[in-house]
């Protein structure tokens, strides 16, 4: 395992849509045990693959401070209801935080390392999580969907 870099906004690397995992192999693996170091050293609650400069649908979280992690291979969301407005920061916007509108609840459709389907049901703060790391799949940061820019 070993820490990556935190690629931080302004570079282009969080602006593309990124490829979904198709072989899954040791060098998947490598890379999410490598997310895994980086998120915990980071103290975050999550991180996907293109804030470490690798453009492949992935993300990593934890829930209790890095005692058990969430992974997810190719993440879809599956069923999205009801409304929460929550503040939210990320690992490649330092010291900002701003509320942002998510769904409440939600399905998510991945796998995990070895390719095996995973089905993660999530309420409230881990729903934004997934939510949140999802979109940087997409090139998407929390920033662009903040209630402050909308009112702006
Ligand atoms: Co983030």
């Amino acid at each position: 395992m070993a820490r990556r870099k935190i690629y931080q906004i302004g570079d282009d690397t969080l602006r593309q849509v990124s490829k979904p995992v198709t072989e899954f192999d040791d060098k998947l693996s490598a890379l999410m045990d490598d997310m895994i170091d980086t998120l915990v050293y980071a103290d975050g609650a999550g991180l996907a693959a293109p804030q470490v400069g690798v453009l492949k649908r992935i993300f990593v979280a934890t829930f209790d401070g890095g005692r058990t992690f969430i992974e997810a291979v190719n993440p879809v969301i599956v069923e999205a209801k009801g409304k929460r407005v929550a503040a939210e920061g990320c690992l490649s916007i330092p010291n900002i935080s701003e509320k942002v509108e998510r769904p409440r609840h939600v399905v998510v459709h991945a796998f995990d390392r070895h390719g095996n389907p995973i089905v993660l049901k999530a309420d409230n703060f881990e729903a934004s999580c997934y939510c949140h790391e999802i979109d940087h799949l997409d090139g998407i940061l929390f920033t662009d969907k903040s209630l402050r820019r909308k009112n702006r």
